[in-house]
């Protein structure tokens, strides 16, 4: 191929990829909810799971409790991060740079009773932090037919990117499309689980 044909292909690909550019966790922009596929059901028990370092996945999670009746889990780190934020950050990177999924405290013993899991999470280094990888992979509990529903606090940036994650990490669930919160800004909960048929 002439070098003037190569450039041109490669600036046709440039283009193309500005056009529909594909993010590199699956090779889609959109993340692949099953958005309105689930009918409303108010008798679904519903189990709101979140991890928070310093309370803003908490309140979102405490605002579909409240709005769902659903019971309440927080995800733990069996050894706690740093409380020094910086230390935190180092120790957050480096379980996320070497894939590691920590040890977790606590249990849902009746875990196979819930029909609707709410997964939440801060952003963390671009994704969910590794000890949501961890209830979602290690932990033992079947999330098959489930419908499991993403939401996150951040900061700036990458939120779609951490509420794909959950759905990647969990394959087998149904995704109603999931919320992304700027840290602790509720406002936007209440029709979003209209929108997703969660509630009347
Ligand atoms: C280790 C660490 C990494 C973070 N990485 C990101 C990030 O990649 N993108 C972002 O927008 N915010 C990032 N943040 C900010 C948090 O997502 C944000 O403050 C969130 O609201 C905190 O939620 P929480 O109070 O539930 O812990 C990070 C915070 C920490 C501690």
């Amino acid at each position: 191929m002439k070098p003037s044909c190569i450039v041109r292909s490669l600036s046709v690909l440039c283009v193309l990829q500005c056009l529909f550019g594909c993010n590199h966790f699956t090779g889609s922009k959109v993340p692949l909810y099953e958005a309105d596929t689930i009918a409303c059901d108010t008798s679904r028990t519903i189990l709101v799971a979140y991890f928070s370092r310093s309370g803003n996945t908490r309140c979102i999670a405490e605002t579909i409790a409240e709005q769902t009746g659903g019971t309440l889990f927080c995800v733990e780190r069996a050894t706690p991060y740093s409380d020094e934020f910086r230390k935190c950050a180092d120790e957050a990177k480096e379980e996320r740079d070497n894939d590691i999924r920590p040890l977790l405290a606590g249990k849902i013993e009746d875990f196979d009773r819930y029909d609707v899991i709410f997964v939440g999470c801060p952003v963390w280094w671009h994704t969910a932090p590794m000890p949501v990888w961890s209830f979602l992979e290690n932990e033992g509990y079947d999330f098959t037919g489930k419908i499991v529903v993403p939401f996150c606090s951040y900061a700036n940036m990458f939120p779609e990117e951490t509420l794909l994650k959950i759905v990647e990490l969990t394959p087998g669930s149904i995704h109603p499309r999931g919320l992304p919160v700027k840290e602790r800004d509720t406002k936007e909960v209440k029709d979003w689980l209209r929108t997703i048929h969660i509630i009347e």
